[in-house]
């Protein structure tokens, strides 16, 4: 699954998430483990939550503040 031109917006919950870089999972957000069968030389970002809510995570591949989406792919 390539990247898209908009965030995943998500209610997330507490805890440690690894959101998917590459653009290659097939559970975005988050990682799937396609990055090292697909050979993308890319890892996942880990986060940890402090406390739930509301999330919206880059799938464009391009944001500066990673896992956030800081708007870049509108650019
Ligand atoms: S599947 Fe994309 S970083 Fe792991």
């Amino acid at each position: 699954m390539p990247y898209q031109n908009s965030p995943h917006y998500i209610d997330e919950t507490p805890g440690t998430k690894y959101y998917c870089t590459c653009g290659e999972s097939g559970n975005k957000p988050y990682c799937d483990g396609s990055h090292e069968t697909k050979k993308t030389g890319k890892q996942p970002m880990q986060y940890n939550v402090d406390a739930a809510r509301r999330m919206a995570i880059c799938d464009c591949g391009k944001t500066g503040n990673s896992p956030f989406c800081d708007g870049t792919h509108s650019k």
